[in-house]
């Protein structure tokens, strides 16, 4: 496996300890950035099939605590669905994978959460380098106010991308499923795509920096049920070379797409605190036929939320 080096511009002093991070190993690895370099013997043990591995995991807004103590491992190649009820913090938690919350002031992450075995949140992480392994798809498509081609060239333009563009836009935008239905108006503005045509593009942008991880947070709320299918029908695709995790409150959704679904809830202190707590993460067929808890069986079947 390649290692991409995360460390800001100026880097550690000589000799000081680098906390490197892979990018994924099939594709093309471009590095944004940092240093490629190939991965030594040392992979940490057991962590070959995983790519987070979050612990002890608690995020706080100012004194609110949003989110309880959360313990998981993130596999590679899979997709993992975060499902519960409004409010239970399933974006928060989605953020801390990406270093997001850093961009909300009162915000405030405690434990761990190591990717690849490396601490995102260690001193000498950089957080934009996280962010380019790391992409995010929101909710609703936001694309740039710029042209499709601008929209996919941007991000690689910033990180210095010396490659050919124009491949680069088209190899991204095919693997969004959108090129057959933009390739003759690159130059027209991304605000005359359909609804789903957005969020499609806004999924070419997210890969055109060359990620190792998809997070997405609800993005397909905003899309009729064509245009949702097309978007599961991509990320199944796109698991081949990325790991992805998705926020959803479709659960149609996660039983047909996840390979494994965390379900949290939200627990109601007497001061009247609501925090989230992870109750159950397990296979997505066992948290839809079997689950072990109370709680997920009573919120699949709908009664509860
Ligand atoms: N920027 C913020 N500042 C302060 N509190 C916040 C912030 N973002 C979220 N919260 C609070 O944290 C808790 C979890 O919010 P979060 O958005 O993660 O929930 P969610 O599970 O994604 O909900 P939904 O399904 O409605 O999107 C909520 O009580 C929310 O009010
Ligand atoms: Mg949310």
């Amino acid at each position: 496996m390649e290692q991409a080096n995360l460390t800001q511009p100026a880097g550690p002093a000589p000799g000081a300890p680098t906390p490197d991070l892979p990018v994924r190993s099939g594709g093309r690895a471009v590095s944004v950035g940092g240093v490629l370099r190939k991965n030594g013997p040392g992979e940490a043990p057991g962590t070959q099939n995983s790519i987070f591995d979050v612990s002890g995991l608690k995020v706080f807004y100012g004194s609110f605590q949003a989110v309880a103590e959360t313990t998981m491992q993130i596999r590679e190649h899979e997709i993992t669905a975060l499902i519960g009820p409004s409010g239970c913090g399933k974006t928060t938690v989605l953020r801390c994978f990406n270093r997001m919350n850093d961009l909300i002031e009162s915000a405030r992450v405690e434990g761990t959460i190591r990717y690849h075995g490396v601490d995102i949140y260690g001193d000498q992480v950089d957080p934009v380098e996280v962010r380019r392994r790391i992409g995010m798809v929101f909710q609703k498509p936001n694309p740039f106010p710029k042209s499709i081609y601008d929209n996919i060239a941007f991000g690689p333009r910033i990180a210095g991308f010396k490659g050919n563009m124009d491949d680069l836009v088209e190899e991204s935008l095919t693997r969004a499923a959108l090129w057959d239905e933009v390739r003759d108006k690159l130059k027209e503005s991304a605000y005359a795509l359909s609804g789903g045509q957005q969020q499609r593009l806004c999924i070419a942008r997210a890969i055109a920096t060359s990620p190792d991880v998809l997070l997405m947070d609800e993005p397909c709320s905003s899309l009729d049920p064509i245009a949702t299918l097309r978007i599961e029908e991509l990320m199944i695709e796109l698991k081949r070379d990325y790991s992805i995790i998705i926020v959803t409150h479709n659960m149609q959704q996660a039983a047909r797409v996840s390979d494994r679904t965390a379900f949290f809830t939200v627990d109601v202190k007497e001061t009247g605190m609501r925090t989230g707590r992870l109750v159950e993460f397990d296979t997505t067929d066992v948290i839809f036929t079997r689950p072990h808890q109370k709680q997920t069986e009573d919120y699949i079947t709908g009664r509860f939320g």
